[in-house]
C-alpha cells in the first residue's frame, strides 16, 4: 500500500506521516529532506542557486541518504547524509527554509528527485510525504492524504519546535518566511503544491495530531479489508 501526503509547510505531515508508518509498520519517507540536503549541497560548494543546470549538476553528483536514527536520541525522526556527513539539524535551519523553494522550482532538479523517490517506493508499503506525492510522484497511491491548517497556526507551530530544539526563532520572521515559501511552492510551474483531485483533505488547525490519526487508521483498515474482499 501506498500512502500519499503532501501539503504546505508546517502543516503537521510529518508528524503525522511518522506516527501512520509507525502504526502501521510501513517505510516513512520525507521527500522534502531531499530538497533541503541540495539546496545545502548547492550553498556550501558556492554554486549559483539561480543556475538551473549548475544546480542540476549538484544533484547528479552529491549522495544523499536517509537512514533510521538508531540510536541518536535527539528528537529526529530519521538521519539525513549528505556525502556521509550527518546534516539532519542543518538542513532545517532558517537559512535552507529561506531557499530552498528555488531548487524545487526547477524541473530537471525534480525530475531526478522523482526518480529517486519511486524508486523508495518500490521497496514495498510507504507513507511518503512532500508537496506531490499524489500528483506526480505516486499518482496511483492508494490513499492520498492533502493535510492544511491556517498559516498563523503553521507559523506558530514551527516557531516552537525551532525553540524546542534551542534553535533563534522569530515568530515573525518565520511566518513572513512561510508565506513566501507558500507562495513559491504553489505558483510554480513544476509539479506546484495542491491537492490531488481524489486527496482526502483535511484541515487540522483545530485538531490534534491524535484525532487524525485514529481517524485515518479506521479508514485504512476499511480500504484494506475492501480490498481483500475483491
Ligand atoms: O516539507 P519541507 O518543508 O521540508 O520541504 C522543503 C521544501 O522542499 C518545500 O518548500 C518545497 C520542496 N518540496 C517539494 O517541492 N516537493 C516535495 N515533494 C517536497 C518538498
Amino acid at each position: 500500500m501506498k500512502i500519499a501526503i503532501d501539503g504546505p509547510a508546517a502543516s503537521g505531515k510529518s508528524t503525522l506521516g511518522a506516527a501512520l508508518a509507525e502504526k502501521l509498520g510501513y517505510l516513512y519517507f520525507d521527500t522534502g529532506v531531499m530538497y533541503r540536503a541540495v539546496t545545502l549541497a548547492v550553498l556550501e560548494n558556492n554554486i549559483d542557486i539561480t543556475d538551473p543546470q549548475a544546480v542540476l549538476r549538484v544533484v547528479q553528483t552529491v549522495h544523499i541518504e536517509v537512514t533510521p536514527p538508531d540510536h541518536v536520541n535527539d528528537g529526529r525522526q530519521y538521519t539525513v547524509w549528505l556525502d556521509g556527513i550527518d546534516v539532519t539539524w542543518r538542513v532545517r535551519q532558517t537559512d535552507i527554509d529561506a531557499q530552498v523553494s528555488i531548487p524545487s522550482t526547477y524541473a530537471e532538479v525534480r525530475a531526478e528527485l522523482v526518480r529517486q523517490q519511486r524508486r523508495i517506493g518500490e521497496r514495498g508499503n510507504v507513507v511518503m510525504v512532500g508537496r506531490d506525492i499524489g500528483t506526480t510522484v505516486f499518482p496511483d497511491a492508494d490513499l492520498k492524504i492533502y493535510l492544511d491548517a491556517t498559516v498563523e497556526e503553521r507559523a506558530r507551530r514551527r516557531t516552537q519546535e525551532m525553540l524546542a530544539r534551542g534553535q533563534v526563532a522569530d515568530s515573525m520572521q518565520v511566518l513572513n518566511n512561510m508565506r513566501e515559501r507558500d507562495r513559491l511552492d504553489s505558483s510554480r510551474v513544476a509539479s506546484p503544491l495542491r491537492p490531488a483531485q481524489d486527496a482526502l483533505i483535511i484541515d487540522n488547525t483545530q485538531s490534534s495530531v491524535e484525532e487524525v490519526l485514529n481517524a485515518l487508521l479506521t479508514l485504512i483498515a476499511h480500504i484494506q479489508s475492501s480490498g481483500a474482499n475483491c
